[in-house]
């Protein structure tokens, strides 16, 4: 992208831009966790206290189911005949408290440093400026591959939490009917496209494992917070140790998330209920895991980084932007005598049209 001959209004328009980015990056994330999260450590204790005082009618029932009588049914997978077990009540206390809570506060607090990185830090520049002369980052199979597992994942995660946390937030705000049509809708969602988002996963990961090995200079790049509280850019290649954190979490957990996905999607394998029950703790924890990094690495895309979006919409990214962030990379390249090519000009906005003179 070339600079204009007008250097305020550039400045101004990026600040603009970047105001935007942020308001637009910390709105979604807003909707998507906080507010409901929030919700839920505010009014999960009061809906837990409000059960306990409710009257059920059948609760001679419910007691004897509790304590694991056997019962008869048809079905005849593992403990069929069995309602309610001591480990699912176990399991039940797991996946609400710790799991729930820990989960919850751990999203929270990672949207709350990264709003302080951004007050600390805020938008890091192309120091140079644009040199409006680019070179090839990602091609167009690894763009096609990163939107394909990046739009499943965030549908994934959406469901996934309302799974999580949609009865004790959501359900009090849509009711129960409509809560119970939304989840039902919410575990189809997430069943079916689970499958795909494995494929996206699995593909990614081979595609990009080689230039994600670690390397020397990666422990000094994590020594030197990336450079983002220094004003000193640490060393790095194609991708730098921060990114190759991500995909080695996405990698490992992300496996993690694949395996316990099949064991809880299909409970006719002859699975007993104990491993489905570990499994979803897992599941769970893993991908709050994951949605957790994935915060920092839309944060980092999207708002603090000035020139690396272009890299995964257009493919090419600024030269200066490459020996910015990339210096190893960007010197590979010179040695191999790839020449730059320069950024595809924008269409100039319109002029606003004269005013005409009024009729007489
Ligand atoms: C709105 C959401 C997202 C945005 C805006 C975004 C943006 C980007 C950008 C700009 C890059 C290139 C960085 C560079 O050139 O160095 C990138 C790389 C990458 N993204 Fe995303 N991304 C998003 C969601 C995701 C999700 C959900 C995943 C994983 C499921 C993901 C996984 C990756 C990986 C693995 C890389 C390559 C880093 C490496 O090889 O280590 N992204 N993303």
């Amino acid at each position: 992208m070339k600079a204009s001959n007008n250097p305020t209004r550039d400045v101004d328009k990026g600040r603009r831009r970047g105001r935007f980015a942020l308001l637009a990056f910390l709105g979604m994330m807003f909707l998507i966790v906080a507010l409901p999260l929030t919700g839920y450590l505010m009014v999960g204790e009061t809906a837990a206290q409000a059960q306990q005082g409710a009257v059920n009618p059948l609760s001679e029932l419910w007691r004897g189911a509790r304590q694991a009588n056997e019962g008869y049914t048809a079905v005849t997978a593992p403990q069929a005949n069995i309602l309610i077990t001591d480990s699912g009540q176990n399991w039940r206390q797991v996946r609400n408290g710790p799991l729930a809570t820990y989960g919850a506060w751990l999203m929270i607090l990672a949207l709350v440093a990264l709003a302080a990185l951004f007050l600390l830090r805020g938008r890091v520049d192309i120091d140079e400026g644009p040199s409006g002369m680019t070179v090839e980052r990602w091609t167009r199979s690894d763009r096609i591959l990163h939107w394909y597992t990046a739009v499943l994942f965030i549908l994934l995660a959406i469901t996934g939490l309302s799974l999580l946390y949609g009865r004790a937030v959501l359900m009090p705000v849509m009711g129960s009917e409509a809560f119970a049509s939304y989840a039902q809708a919410a575990i189809y969602v997430h069943n079916y496209l689970g499958l795909f988002f494995a494929i996206g996963l699995v593909l990614m990961v081979l595609k990009w494992l080689r230039v994600n090995i670690p390397k020397g200079h990666d422990l000094s790049w994590f020594l030197s917070g990336g450079g983002m509280l220094k004003g000193k850019h640490p060393h790095a290649g194609f991708v730098n140790a921060g990114e190759k954190l991500l995909f080695w979490t996405l990698a490992v957990a992300g496996l993690a998330i694949l395996i316990t996905g099949v064991i809880l999607l299909f409970p006719q394998l002859g699975q007993s209920r104990e491993v489905m029950q570990v499994s979803l703790v897992v599941h769970a924890a893993a991908s709050i895991l994951v949605i957790t990094f994935i915060f920092g690495h839309i944060y980092l895309a999207t708002v603090a980084m000035k020139g690396s979006m272009a890299g995964m919409v257009g493919g090419r990214v600024d030269v200066n932007w490459a020996r910015q962030h990339h210096d190893l990379w960007a010197k590979e390249l010179e040695e191999k005598g790839v020449r730059p090519e320069p950024a595809p000009a924008r269409p100039e906005k319109e002029a606003p049209e004269e005013p005409r003179p009024a009729a007489s």
